[in-house]
């Protein structure tokens, strides 16, 4: 079995609001992108890790600055490519990096794939493991979960107007998190059915996960953790900050 990581760092951080790619954000010391970076151990063993940066941005050096050491630290071999528009398009280009990987290092037998968030940057590396020992045990895709804490509630929406429809059993619902992990069998069987999609329905699939959903393989839930949380808002940011202070008593 070989494992390889894609990291998607392409995003442009709107609802952060920095006016900077998301994943060049200060969080502490380094960026989010160099903190998520951090959490891939060589114990994890993965031979190729994909770093996805957005095509074009006058802030690459600092994005494409944490490569260097990740490469050194974990002994993979770390390779940048350009995103796209939204995140499935920039899973998109990291799995064909991948593919590109394996082909012309003659890589044979099953490829496991973690897709991450960037903007999940305090993962621990004990996510990573459970993802990967899933796959180990024979899981197509994987997805790791926490339980919500809020109450959840459908509604309905009538002009500027919104009515509860009903609430929604919590004992049933997760929230889920990355890194997600796929063979890259699946990875390519699900960017060829996303070319079929129309393009609205396409936009909807805001996972991997979803589209294993679509084309019914089964998707194992594995615990995630509360600090993976992705940095969105402001309020995450200073969340993710004082999660860095904490760890650093
Ligand atoms: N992402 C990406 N390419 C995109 C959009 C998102 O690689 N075209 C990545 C982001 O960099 C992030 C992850 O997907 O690590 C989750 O996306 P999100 O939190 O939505 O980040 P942004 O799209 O950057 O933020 P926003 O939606 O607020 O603009
Ligand atoms: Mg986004």
């Amino acid at each position: 079995v070989h494992r390889a990581l894609v990291i998607v760092a392409a995003g442009s951080g709107t609802r952060l609001g920095h006016g900077i790619p998301k994943a060049a954000v200060t969080l502490g010391v380094g960026s989010i992108l160099e903190h998520a970076c951090q959490a891939v151990t060589p114990e994890l063993g993965f031979e190729l890790i994909v770093l996805v940066l957005p095509e074009q941005s006058s802030h690459h050096e600092v994005l494409s600055a944490p490569a260097t050491a990740l490469a050194h630290r974990t002994g993979s071999q770390v390779v940048i490519t350009s995103g796209g528009a939204a995140r499935t398009d920039s899973v998109r280009a990291g799995s064909q990096a991948v593919q590109k990987h394996a082909e012309l290092q003659g890589w044979d037998g099953p490829v496991h794939v973690l897709v991450h968030d960037a903007a999940r940057a305090l993962t621990p590396p004990e996510v990573f493991s459970r993802v990967l020992q899933a796959l180990a045990d024979g899981a197509e895709a994987v997805t790791p979960a926490v339980p919500v804490t809020d109450t959840i509630k459908q509604v309905q929406s009538e002009g500027s107007a919104e009515r509860v429809e009903r609430t929604l059993p919590r004992s049933a619902l997760r929230a889920v998190q990355t890194p997600q992990g796929f063979t890259l069998q699946f990875l390519e069987r699900a960017f060829a059915h996303i070319e079929q999609l129309p393009t609205e329905r396409a936009s909807q699939l805001t996972d991997e996960a979803m589209i294993a959903e679509d084309l019914n393989t089964e998707v194992r839930v594995v615990p995630g953790h509360p600090h993976a949380l992705k940095i969105t808002t402001e309020t995450d940011l200073i969340t993710a900050r004082a999660l860095l202070a904490e760890q650093a008593r």
